[in-house]
């Protein structure tokens, strides 16, 4: 879709924090579609006027890079469009005079009545801003429309993203919301769609007979910052698991819709989710790690444990790393493993899929691979954005040697070609009401509702099976093959006849 926006007022509450700084006034100043009439109205209840505001906003664009001192003018004309209003937006009273000021500031741009509300607020306003918004009989327009975007974490547990999910559908229409996983809106992961449905060699192979296993792996250098409360409380499952590297393996996993549709492409993401094999008690005593670092050495400097860094408790057993083995029940993945990994405070940034082929019958070759990791397609999402085939070649020579290689294309190698960031994508759809790139809600209670059983547990065991790893340290391997060496490595197989597990 390349629609260009309705022209509309995009209404930031939260707007004093470190998300609308870094990342929506950044991503909407690079975006060129943004149509021409058009407002950002910051609501926050930190002290300043429009002009303070609009002169923050251009210090931390210069600060992060994200501007030079040639692209100044652009910027000052750019921040024209914004407008801040204080408000505290926990009084039911505060929204009338707001509500009537952008009102005032629709008239004066001549804007139509269209209004896209962006919550970049603590979670716990998730429910009372929405709630305070249809007092104000905002939540619709007869002359125009309404949605609204919101931050995760959308819930931190079943219950509460069901009852988070009923309350604001009964407040928007569920096409008017908007539940924003950045992942989706990296270029790296759109391209897993176009990657598998504009090609057809990849489709006879992406399946239980030619896929061996599957991983999904994020890792990051950074520890948790200055979010040392809000992450104590949500943990590594929550933080990437539920909210990001799920949804990729739903990209993967999926069937190919029948229209490129948001909800056509939604219904299959669901499908998958309604596929997973619940996880019993057997599985997570198995197939689950979890994983906390402790002081070490990030690129020469020494970083502390997570229990001395600031806002956690210094008893915390919040996980900071997680391996993760899963199955889809379904016809294409049976007896397939998904292995999900992500940590903080790794040795490396890097987030990539990896599908590795079955093994071929018989060894002909010497210096040929064997096992399951000899065919690789290797997706790497950031950094050095690629795809990657790995395959066996033939060694110039007069025998028959082998040597791997592979097959590379880097994102890097498109000259003409900047990879937009995740939000400017993100928030340009959601400016247009496209949806693709949102999760929709029975997709999102599904996967609560898949890892419900482990986040119990966890809670429950506290300290018990929680390792620590030094940060700096690499994807702890031998945490990995735990979990690897599960019934994968003993060759575990699906009988065709009575569809259960063999070695
Ligand atoms: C966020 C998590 O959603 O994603 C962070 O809350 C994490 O903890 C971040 O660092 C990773 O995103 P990216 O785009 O930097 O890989």
């Amino acid at each position: 879709m390349n629609k260009i926006p309705d022209s509309q007022i995009l209404v930031i509450f939260g707007a004093s924090g470190d998300l609308t700084h870094r990342k929506l006034i950044p991503s909407l100043f690079e975006r060129k579609l943004l149509p021409e009439k058009f407002l950002i109205v910051g609501v926050a209840r930190t002290r300043q006027n429009t002009e303070e505001f609009r002169k923050s906003l251009y210090e931390s664009m210069l600060q992060s890079g994200k501007t030079s001192a040639t692209d100044n003018p652009h910027l000052t004309d750019f921040l024209r469009c914004v407008y801040y209003i204080v408000c505290d937006t926990t009084r039911s009273e505060a929204y009338g005079p707001l509500f009537a000021e952008i009102e005032q500031l629709r008239n004066a741009a001549g804007i139509d009545d269209n209004i896209l509300f962006y919550l970049a607020t603590p979670p716990i306003m998730y429910p009372v801003i929405p709630a305070f918004i249809r007092e104000q009989h905002q939540n619709s327009s007869s002359r125009g429309w309404r949605r609204i975007i919101i931050e995760k974490p959308y819930g931190s547990n079943e219950a509460e993203a069901r009852a988070l999910d009923h309350l604001l559908c009964s407040i928007f229409p569920e096409r008017e919301i908007y539940r924003i996983d950045h992942f989706l809106g990296k270029e790296t992961v759109q391209n897993i769609l176009v990657l598998r449905f504009a090609n057809s060699i990849w489709e006879p192979l992406w399946n239980r007979n030619y896929i061996d296993h599957i991983e999904i792996t994020a890792t990051e250098t950074l520890g948790v910052e200055q979010r040392g409360s809000y992450y104590d409380s949500a943990g590594a499952l929550r933080d990437m698991v539920q909210s990001h590297l799920i949804q990729i393996m739903a990209f993967i996993a999926m069937e190919p819709p029948a229209t490129f549709e948001p909800e056509a492409i939604r219904d299959e993401i669901s499908k998958v989710f309604r596929s997973l094999r619940p996880l019993s008690p057997d599985d997570i005593a198995r197939n689950t790690l979890r994983g906390q670092y402790s002081a070490g050495t990030i690129d020469g400097q020494k970083v502390p444990g997570y229990r001395d860094e600031p806002h956690i408790d210094p008893q915390s057993t919040t996980e900071t790393f997680v391996a993760l083995k899963l199955y889809i029940d379904n016809w294409r993945w049976a007896g397939v493993p998904v292995f999900i990994y992500t940590g903080k405070r790794l040795a490396e940034k890097r987030s990539e899929v990896v599908i590795h082929f079955r093994n071929t019958p018989r060894t002909f070759f010497p210096g040929q691979c064997c096992g399951n990791s000899c065919n690789q397609l290797v997706i790497t999402l950031q950094p050095d954005e690629s795809i990657r085939l790995r395959f066996g070649l033939k060694q110039p020579g007069t025998n028959f040697e082998v040597s791997q290689v592979s097959m590379d294309f880097f994102y890097k190698s498109l000259i003409e070609t900047r990879l937009p960031g995740a939000y400017e994508r993100l928030l340009l759809d959601a400016m247009r009401g496209d949806a693709l790139l949102y999760s929709r809600s029975d997709a999102l209670e599904l996967s609560w509702h898949f890892l419900a059983p482990l986040l119990e547990s966890w809670e429950r065991d506290g300290d018990e099976g929680l390792i620590t790893y030094p940060a700096g340290s690499k994807l702890p391997r031998e945490v990995v093959d735990r979990i690897h060496a599960q019934p994968y490595l003993l060759n575990e197989s699906v009988c065709c006849l009575c569809n259960s597990r063999h070695s």
